[in-house]
């Protein structure tokens, strides 16, 4: 089947996050965004492509931070009431009936239930004529204990982080199933060590 070019995220699940930000006169602001990715590992950096028309971009812009909420599946219903549209004067954790984690190194609180909470400062927004690109710095990273593994990964059955492809009809959700089968990361280099491998003592 051949695909129109821009159904993209039609052929791989995206990650369904919620940014929380405040905006300078301190209104709570929530909105979805899967458009994110790290930025090469080790480093500690984030990047989330936005529209220009988003509380949340005039936020990051206006006061350098946010929180990347990691949901699990449980919170899909909350993924339309914080995507609508909603004038910038509206508390968005009260709209969708959601409560704060509190933050420790940025101003935006965190969202209560979800699994894992990224607070970042903004590193650089990269203008182009219909998006923008926000690159952010990770200063904090936490997860809910119940969802970390043994090894120190995600227990993707506990998670059951939210996902979602997009189709002609819309968002289906889905989440992920492990397939029990691991590679070390040392496993690609031709001297079978890692490189960054100290970073993670
Ligand atoms: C699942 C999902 C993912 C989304 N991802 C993005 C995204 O990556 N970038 C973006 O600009 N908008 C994205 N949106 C749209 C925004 O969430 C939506 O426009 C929202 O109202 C913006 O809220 P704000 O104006 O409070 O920032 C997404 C919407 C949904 C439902």
């Amino acid at each position: 089947m051949l695909l129109k070019p821009f159904m993209r995220e039609g052929l791989f699940p995206l990650p369904v996050t919620f940014i929380s930000t405040v905006s300078p006169a301190g209104v709570r602001n929530i909105a979805p965004y899967s458009c994110i990715m790290p930025v090469l590992r080790p480093l500690d950096l984030i990047c989330v492509a936005s529209a220009f028309k988003r509380d949340t971009l005039a936020n990051v812009r206006e006061t350098g931070e946010f929180v990347v909420n990691m949901a699990g599946a449980d919170l899909a219903d909350k993924v339309i009431p914080t995507a609508k549209h909603t004038p910038p004067d509206v508390d968005e954790f009260e709209l969708a009936g959601l409560s704060e984690k509190p933050s420790e190194a940025v101003r935006p609180p965190g969202i209560a239930g979800c699994y894992a909470w990224m607070e970042c400062e903004r590193v650089t927004l990269h203008e182009e004529a219909s998006y923008v690109l926000i690159v952010g710095r990770v200063l904090r990273l936490e997860a809910a204990d119940e969802v970390m593994g043994a090894d120190g990964g995600l227990d993707i059955e506990k998670a059951r982080p939210l996902l979602m492809t997009g189709s002609r009809t819309g968002m289906s959700y889905c989440t992920l199933k492990n397939l029990d089968r691991k590679d070390p990361f040392a496993a690609m280099f031709p001297d079978g060590k890692d490189p960054v491998e100290t970073l993670h003592e």
